[in-house]
């Protein structure tokens, strides 16, 4: 890699930071947000060349005054370029409706110029949290009509939890067997959400909604949060009644009060 003393890389979504070119900068979303991945030079650059791959590997955008042919499927019409910027030498590019699997590293590369610059997005899932024993409902949409499309839900990349096909169960794990439902007036809206009823702690997981056909993959991460009201804890060697729940204390974990007459002890 060659670097010259005037060209940086910057980045941002919440802010500005510098990159040396060398450590890649990280870029944090949550899925369905867009992300700015920024690529400067000191240059006029409104007739160069730039190329942006992801992992060393798939074409996310090449640009030579115009877009050029051979962006990989997976970045098709979510990608663009700051055209009025390009004379002051910005190749930044914006990713919109990112999803988890576009995370990777991300190089901008000028080859005229011999100037390479690197980044890393992470797409976070997005969370939803239910209390055990309530319906979660796992959100999957996209702006198309889904109605003869074939979706697939999946936990954790092994488990069947739905594949849905022409208003038919094809394949479920035993674990939601009768506890899944789907929207079936929604799909003409492109919602492929589903519902679990009756959720237990060992739900808990990662969840992926595959639209095979549109090459769209959602990752919806589920947190069931136990009921920990009345289970018993132990405070200075007696025994106590956990009183307080706080699950929105901690991502994946529950704050716990452990209450003995007016002791207070936090577990
Ligand atoms: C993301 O980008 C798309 C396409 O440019 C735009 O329509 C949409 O409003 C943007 N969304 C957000 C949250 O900024
Ligand atoms: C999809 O449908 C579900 C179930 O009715 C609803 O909760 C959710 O908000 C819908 N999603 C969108 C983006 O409309």
């Amino acid at each position: 890699m060659q670097l010259l003393p005037l060209s940086l890389c910057l980045l941002t979504l919440t802010g500005s930071t510098f990159s040396d070119g060398n450590v890649p900068e990280i870029i944090r979303a949550t899925e369905g947000d867009n992300a700015t991945l920024t690529c400067y030079i000191n240059k006029n650059i409104e007739s160069e060349r730039f190329e942006w791959k992801k992992d060393g590997k798939k074409d996310v955008y090449l640009y030579e005054g115009g877009l050029l042919p051979g962006q990989d499927e997976q970045f098709r019409g979510r990608v663009s370029h700051f055209d009025h910027e390009l004379k002051n030498g910005d190749a930044s590019i914006t990713i919109s409706d990112t999803k988890v699997s576009d995370s990777g590293v991300y190089t901008c590369d000028l080859p005229n110029l011999h100037q390479t610059f690197t980044v890393r997005l992470v797409v976070d899932p997005v969370i939803v949290r239910v209390k055990e024993g309530r319906d979660a409902s796992l959100p999957c949409k996209i702006n198309k009509d889904i109605w003869i499309e074939q979706f697939y839900w999946m936990k954790d990349r092994k488990k069947d939890v739905y594949l849905y096909y022409e208003g038919l169960v094809l394949r479920q794990d035993e674990q939601f067997r009768g506890r899944v439902s789907y929207f079936n007036h929604l799909l003409r809206n492109g919602n492929a959400s589903i519902s679990i009823s009756d959720t237990k702690l060992s739900d808990s997981g990662f969840y992926t909604c595959d639209l095979t056909n549109l090459h769209q993959t959602f990752t919806v991460r589920l947190l069931v949060v136990g009921e920990l009201k009345d289970r018993s804890c132990e405070l200075q060697g007696r025994a106590a009644k956990v009183s307080t729940l706080r699950p929105e204390q901690t991502e994946d974990k529950v704050l716990l009060e452990c209450k003995v007459s007016d002791v207070f002890s936090r577990i």
